[in-house]
């Protein structure tokens, strides 16, 4: 009995060591030698020293095709199961380059959608880490159903529980779909690209001559399409990276936010805030120079860094609990509202309404951008995103207007009359339909047209604008601004402020889903 049981350890412990090995040493040194690190160093990084555990190492395809028969591997190309990440239960799972190239298919398949449902039903986040050469052509349409039922179910978890999708190396053909339904991509620069169709079949249709690189790498995604929202230099800093951003989400839709011990009754004022609006509106300053003061320190993680830079996103800590901020950026293209502007904010904005983080909006804008290519591109359609996903937030909501708010614009970012809970704005708000220089002219043209000398009498009645409408008190005697505050009270107000929302509860009538303009 105790020679059977232990040969049967044996050959159990046989199995684990050979699961391990994924596709052989040899394939493992391939991945070093492409300064990649396997599924499982990925995993052991990820998750909490020791707290990993694997579900389905010994499962296998069933393929005899194609000469898989001869190729079986334990696992089967994905490392699948739980851990802990900063002490909070967490799914992942790593897809293993060494076995088939990470291909998926039926029991890849199944093996991800068993982490999936685990995570579903358990409410903790998912994460994928993502290398792989897409279906596996031995295995036929099985591995296209494999890719469908990850689909369905990053459809289904949407909104339930924070979806993460690591690109760690090839992701091509459909398999680009995956972490397109996930909340949050990062992509690892140089080693890691997303396309529907390669450069191979680009050349056949466009007859362009494009790299993989150029096509669908880190930096294409980060800065062109918009696609993914993070870069990092290696695996390790990525892996790091997708650590802290989990460390600002709550577990599932129905947790709160994440918040650290804070020590209040320190003091909150920032004196560096009085000084950051220039003496003149037409000159730039960074809005990073106002959130680095606002928030805790250090706690700024911007999402979406690269793209559509007239607008900043990210993740912050205000007093310890997370917040999501959207502000206009001043020192690029003035701040000015755009397509891609508006859909950044607008994808951001529902992420943190439906995982319940409040949501900070510091408001410098000049109005939406004028021409045919916005126009003709959708402007309409687009703004309108940004538009409706602050309608429909019911997190708390606060903005700031730190200068101007113009137009459409002022409505558009987190005004009142959209459902925000408060506004603030500075003494340097210009809260208006439009510019002084523009408005006189309109508004005064035949006169100015008349005038003996049409150059001064613009300039009076731009000044008569500018005195009447280049404020913030029209808007604060309506009560459409809750309190002009100086810049540097602004960090105090906003806490006491979040705090005193922190329960707020909002009923909306019963419907199957609103219809944002897509
Ligand atoms: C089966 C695959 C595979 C695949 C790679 N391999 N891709 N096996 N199905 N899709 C295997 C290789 O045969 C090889 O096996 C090992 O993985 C490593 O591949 P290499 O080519 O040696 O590696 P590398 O030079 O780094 O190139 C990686 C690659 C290339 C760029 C990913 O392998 C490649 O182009 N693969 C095919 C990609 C593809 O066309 N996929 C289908 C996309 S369509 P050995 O035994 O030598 O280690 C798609 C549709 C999904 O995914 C639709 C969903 C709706």
């Amino acid at each position: 009995m105790a020679q059977s049981s232990s040969k049967a350890f044996e050959t159990l412990a046989a199995k684990r060591a050979e699961a391990q090995l994924g596709g052989g040493q040899a394939r493992i040194d391939a991945q070093h030698a492409k300064k990649k690190l396997t599924a499982r160093e990925r995993l052991e990084l990820f998750f909490d020293e020791g707290s990993f555990e694997e579900l389905g190492a010994l499962v296998t395809h069933r393929s005899t095709l194609f000469g898989l028969d001869k190729q079986q591997f334990l696992g089967d190309g994905v490392v699948t199961g739980y851990g802990t990440v900063n002490g909070r239960l967490t799914y992942a799972y790593a897809q293993d380059f060494t076995v088939l190239g990470g291909s998926l298919a039926e029991a890849h398949a199944e093996k991800i959608c068993r982490v999936m449902d685990l995570a579903m039903d358990n409410g903790a986040p998912i994460v994928g880490l993502n290398d792989s050469g897409g279906a596996r052509i031995q295995e036929g349409v099985v591995s296209l159903g494999g890719y469908a039922d990850l689909f369905y179910r990053n459809t289904l978890a949407s909104g339930v529980i924070p979806q993460l999708s690591l690109i760690m190396g090839p992701c091509a053909g459909g398999a680009v779909y995956s972490p397109a339904l996930t909340d949050f991509i990062g992509m690892v620069e140089g080693n890691s690209y997303m396309f529907v169709t390669g450069p191979n079949v680009v050349k056949t249709v466009t007859h362009e001559e494009v790299t993989s690189e150029e096509l669908g790498g880190a930096s294409a995604h980060a800065s062109k399409s918009g696609v993914t929202h993070f870069t990092y230099p290696n695996g390790v800093a990525a892996i790091e990276g997708f650590k802290t951003l989990l460390s600002y989400l709550p577990q599932n839709n129905m947790d709160g936010v994440p918040h650290l011990p804070y020590s209040a009754g320190g003091d909150e004022r920032r004196p560096k805030l009085d000084t950051v609006v220039p003496e003149s509106a037409q000159q730039p300053y960074s809005i990073h120079d106002v959130i680095t003061e606002v928030v805790d320190v250090g706690s700024f993680y911007e999402v979406h860094k690269d793209f559509a830079c007239n607008m900043v996103v990210g993740f912050a800590r205000l007093a310890g609990r997370s917040i999501g901020i959207v502000a206009n950026q001043p020192a690029y293209l003035a701040g000015v509202l755009d397509i891609q502007a508006s859909t950044k904010a607008a994808r951001f904005v529902r992420f943190c309404d439906a995982f319940n983080i409040p949501l900070l909006v510091l408001e410098d804008v000049p109005g939406f951008l004028p021409g045919t290519d916005q126009e003709w591109n959708g402007i309409i359609m687009h703004g309108a995103k940004l538009l409706y996903a602050f309608s429909e937030a019911t997190v708390p909501r606060i903005t700031v207007i730190t200068r101007k708010a113009y137009g459409g614009a002022y409505d558009v970012m987190n005004s009142k009359h959209i459902g925000a809970d408060l506004n603030f704005a500075w003494p340097s708000a210009e809260i208006a339909v439009m510019g002084a220089k523009g408005a006189a002219e309109i508004i005064f043209k035949n006169e100015i047209s008349k005038a003996a000398d049409p150059a001064a009498m613009w300039a009076q009645k731009e000044a008569e604008y500018a005195e009447a409408f280049a404020n913030p008190y029209q808007a604060a005697a309506r009560g459409y601004v809750d309190e002009v505050i100086f810049p540097h009270e602004t960090r105090a107000k906003l806490i006491r402020a979040f705090r005193m929302l922190e329960n707020k509860s909002v009923a909306r009538p019963k419907r199957k889903h609103g219809n944002i303009p897509l």
